[in-house]
């Protein structure tokens, strides 16, 4: 009789990025040890018979306790945020530590990391957002920075306060690329939307639903244009964040044909809501206003192909939650301008179900799909792999029991998040998260949250994105030597 195991998850079917099979999960401390029939016993056993053994989801790209490019603090904490992914089945998070102008970097990670690990209850890292690319910021900050774990970094190409210019870009795709971060964009056209806003509101249409309209479909593809030139100038690789247009998709679906090292995300936003959402009485609509905005239905059917062909590789939540009052959507007083609405969703909790109930339950895609967009996907791209994202020996226990027959119907009171609501009330999907383990304890059970804030780990990822320099590169480092410059290299 073997001892050794804490927990064993047997009878249920197991589901990898690319294999599902039967078998029995055994867990020591905080490592799944062994994976085969017939194991244990384990001092607990979990029947997962019927039931689908999935590792636990990735989430990428998530807003936590962050104040918004206006200055809005997010309705969440780390504890609210985490708890929330946690029941949606969730187990790691890659959230953001944001430099707003005039502020040092290293600073702002240390205190970004603090909140986290007093409150975080699930396994995180960071995305460092600099919006303000000093000289000290580029040449000391972000090398040590990412040389401690924080290897990818958020640069806006919008909103007024965070937003970068070309010049700004070519330098940090170029720290980025001596330092061997990824750098993950979001990427629209600042002086397009502007424009449009500011003649929207000029001429009355003030109504969330006009949010939308400001950010038009082009704004999308000619950002994602210009910033794939600039990386392929410096042979950066990039992470376009929430494509959402049809014309975006393509943009992407070209340079990666190109050869070019371009990897991009969608979110469910765009996969199952419209600008139809934000059609609602008075400032209702403001609770479906996220940028870029949802499109149409035809956006939803190009992304979905998209995603089949893999063009796009994950599916984040960009959970933004701001809750519906005056502490958020409504901060500028009852009646605000969709000029004046912070931007963004609550989306951690629901991510997970609401792709299952799409792909799985309504037979779009494989088991072993949703496992590769949702978890082993973003593991691999932001180097949290093997230890994240799969099911295989060594790698850290996180593990979803996922009832796969289950329906739920999805209302405001479900969520634990603190915006108070969810885009998506009123829908039933088919799929739930019933058991969760992160690191081998349980963290979920019968609906019950039982883990402690700040029992989340800091997960450190190292770069490794430098390679060898693509052919385009070397013919551009080749001319400089001709005439003793060295322009793509911070060294003068
Ligand atoms: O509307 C959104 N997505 N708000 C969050 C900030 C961001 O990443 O755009
Ligand atoms: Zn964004
Ligand atoms: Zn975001």
């Amino acid at each position: 009789m073997d001892n050794s195991y804490d927990i064993i998850i047997r009878g249920g079917t197991v589901v990898t990025a690319s294999d599902r099979f039967q078998a029995d999960v055994a867990i020591a401390a905080d490592t799944i040890v062994a994976v085969g029939r017939g194991l244990g016993p384990g001092r607990r056993e979990i029947d997962a018979t019927g039931k689908l053994v999935l590792p636990g989801g990735v989430d990428a790209h998530c807003h936590i306790e962050q104040l918004s490019a206006a200055g809005i603090m997010n309705a969440d904490t780390w504890e609210s945020a985490t708890g929330s992914a946690a029941l949606g089945g969730t187990t790691t998070v890659i959230s953001f530590a944001a430099q707003h102008m005039g502020l040092d970097l290293t600073q702002v990670v240390a205190d970004y990391a603090a909140l986290a690990r007093n409150g975080a209850i699930v396994d995180y890292s960071f995305h460092m957002i600099v919006s303000d690319p000093t000289e000290i910021t580029l040449r000391d900050h972000l090398p040590a920075l990412i040389r401690e774990g924080h290897a990818s970094i958020k640069v806006f190409m919008t909103y007024d306060r965070l937003r970068v210019h070309d010049e700004q870009m070519l330098d940090i795709l170029l720290t980025a690329r001596e330092n061997g971060a990824l750098v993950c964009v979001h990427a629209e056209n600042h002086g397009i939307i502007a424009w449009m806003g500011k003649r929207l509101i000029e001429r009355g249409y003030t109504a969330p639903k006009f949010h939308a309209v400001s950010h038009p479909r082009v704004s999308e593809a000619e950002a994602f244009n210009r910033l794939i030139a600039m990386a392929a100038l410096i042979d950066q690789p990039i992470m376009i964040f929430h494509v959402s247009t049809v014309e975006g998709a393509a943009v992407i679906r070209r340079a990666r044909g190109e050869g070019l090292k371009v990897f991009a995300e969608t979110c469910p936003q765009y996969l199952f809501l419209t600008a139809q959402d934000l059609d609602k009485p008075g400032v209702e609509g403001a609770k479906w206003m996220c940028s870029p905005p949802p499109r149409t239905e035809m956006d939803q059917e190009a992304l979905w192909r998209a995603l089949d062909l893999g063009d796009l590789q994950t599916i984040s939540s960009d959970h933004a939650p701001y809750a519906f009052d005056e502490s958020g959507k409504l901060s500028s007083g009852p009646n605000p301008t969709f000029k004046q609405v912070a931007n963004g969703l609550p989306g951690l909790e629901t991510r997970l179900p609401l792709l299952f109930d799409a792909m799985v339950s309504k037979g779009r895609m494989s088991l072993e799909r949703f496992v590769e967009l949702t978890a082993t996907a973003p593991a691999k791209i932001y180097n949290l792999h093997p230890k994240k994202g799969s099911i295989a020996i060594g790698a850290d226990a996180d593990i979803v029991v996922w009832n796969p027959d289950v329906s739920v119907t999805l209302t405001d009171a479900l969520m634990h998040d603190r915006t108070g609501y969810t885009p998506y009330a009123g829908r039933t999907v088919q799929g739930w998260p019933v058991i969760v383990l992160r690191r081998g304890e349980v963290i979920v059970e019968n609906g019950r949250l039982q883990a402690q804030p700040g029992s989340g780990r800091f997960l450190p990822r190292q770069g490794g994105w430098a390679a060898q320099p693509s052919e385009r590169l070397q013919a551009e480092m080749d001319a400089e030597r001709n005439f003793g410059a060295s322009l793509f290299s911070r060294a003068k």
